[in-house]
């Protein structure tokens, strides 16, 4: 059967893995790039054989049904975000001294939001939450409503294009480079620091891309370090503006954030957005153009609209994954947990969790519990960006298929080929061609 004409679940099935299905769940690769291109057959076994499965050769513990996942995040203090050093002390691929080298021209970074426990967490959510206002979000929605239009304009006469580098990449990015009060004009470095925090989150990279990653990082904070000086001497109205003068009320002791903070809440905005955007804004394309039936009926029927970003966030859950790190001995699922295990919470497999979204593989715009999905995660580290992803796609997907009429996958051009990311999940070309 031709890949272009192929619904999603197809695809996935007819996908280049391994067949999994007779060997023993212990002897699998689970971060094997065959299958982080498509997981799900790993992830259905996983929830019917061991929904808390311990990976003899690594020691990870994986957590894939949606109760489990649900019932780690809610006691932070036992699963906890504070990773970093985990990750770095050898879990995945380790750091190594040459990394460290390059590391040490730059700035030591604090454990901020994603990588705090309470009670900093909530000190620093809580700062970072007041800095996405109401109002600013509106003004947001503005932007992206404007830049759309822009972005489109650049390739509709084409009648083709790779959404994800001419759309999808690029709406995010400007998005949050005017929430943080950063230059449009230094767009492409913003996209090469995300790609180079990925590549250190994701924690499978070959050596040189590491290192490269580790350089870019640095550039990132050395750019920003200075913005941060420009934006102390002369407030304007902007996120960082208000996180640099804002004050952190540490027992009674008023004061402001140092650089470690300040860099380390920026480069979570900066990447824990753009990304995982993007892939949703292409994924919702690619779903609709794999299933004509389901185009038809938005198409029809506008109001379907939410439901359809819900449904797209559900059954890519660009989050796939993410790490916890146990600070004693516990229990879950039946399973003991010792403290310093690793955890990876399995979003992408909790949202395909068939005892709550039956049918789980199908794409359905009409699905009446998709908006329960925990793509945005759960617990105190629900993302904070939901608000503004979900209005910069309610934004985005009216105007595109507005716009580009007659959707269609490019001829030849689709290898439909994922990041090869543990963490994050989304394809990286999505060739279409439409009608004006
Ligand atoms: C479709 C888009 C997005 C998805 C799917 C997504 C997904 C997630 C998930 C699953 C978490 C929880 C991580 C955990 O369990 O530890 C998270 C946290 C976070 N997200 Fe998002 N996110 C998106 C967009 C954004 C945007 C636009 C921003 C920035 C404005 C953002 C900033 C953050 C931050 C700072 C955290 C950490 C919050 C905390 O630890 O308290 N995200 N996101």
């Amino acid at each position: 059967m031709d890949i272009e004409t192929v619904d999603r679940t197809t695809a996935e099935a007819a996908s280049t893995s391994p067949d999994f299905a007779h060997v023993p769940l212990e002897e699998i690769n689970a971060f094997d790039p065959d299958l982080l291109q498509d997981p799900y057959p790993y992830f259905r076994r996983l929830r019917a054989e061991a929904p808390v499965f311990r990976d003899p050769k690594t020691g990870i513990v994986s957590v894939s049904t949606y109760d489990l996942v649900g019932q780690v995040n809610r006691q932070p203090l036992i699963f906890s975000n504070d990773f970093s050093s985990h990750l770095r002390s050898g879990t995945t691929t380790g750091i190594d001294p040459d990394e460290a080298e390059i590391a040490s021209q730059g700035w030591t970074v604090a454990n901020t939001m994603l990588t705090a426990d309470p009670p900093g967490h909530t000190r620093y959510r809580k700062l970072s939450m007041k800095a996405f206002t109401g109002k600013r979000l509106q003004a947001l929605a503005r932007t992206v409503e404007g830049a759309a239009h822009d972005l489109i304009d650049g390739f509709i006469a084409d009648g083709h294009c790779e959404f994800k580098s001419a759309f999808a990449n690029h709406l995010p990015m400007i998005m949050i480079a005017d929430a943080l009060g950063a230059s449009r004009a230094d767009m492409d470095k913003f996209h090469r620091w995300s790609e180079a925090f990925i590549i250190q989150l994701g924690g499978v990279s070959e050596k040189p891309a590491r290192l490269e990653a580790a350089r870019r990082i640095v550039e990132f904070q050395r750019y920003f370090v200075d913005l941060i000086e420009q934006k102390r001497a002369n407030p304007t109205e902007d996120v960082i503006s208000d996180l640099v003068h804002a004050d952190l009320a540490e027992e009674g002791d008023p004061r402001k954030m140092n650089y470690a903070e300040l860099l380390s809440i920026l480069q979570q905005l900066l990447v824990a957005g753009n990304e995982t955007t993007a892939h949703t804004l292409t994924a919702g394309l690619y779903y609709l153009i794999s299933n004509p039936a389901e185009m038809a009926r938005l198409l029809a029927d506008p109001s379907l609209m939410g439901n359809f970003v819900d449904e797209t966030l559900r059954l890519l859950s660009p989050t796939n994954n993410m790490w916890r790190v146990a600070t004693q001995e516990a229990e879950i699922g039946g399973v003991a947990i010792a403290k310093g295990d690793v955890i990876l919470v399995r979003y992408g497999s909790a949202n395909r969790d068939e005892t709550i979204f039956p049918d789980a593989d199908r794409f359905d715009i009409g699905r009446p519990n998709a908006r329960n999905h925990i793509a945005f995660g759960v617990g105190i580290h629900t993302c904070i960006g939901a608000q503004l992803a979900r209005k910069e796609m309610l934004t985005a997907f009216p105007i595109v298929l507005d716009r580009l009429k007659n959707l269609r996958f490019q001829e030849g051009r689709n290898t439909f080929k994922d990041s090869p990311n543990v963490l994050l999940r989304g394809v990286l070309e999505l060739h279409i061609a439409f009608d004006r």
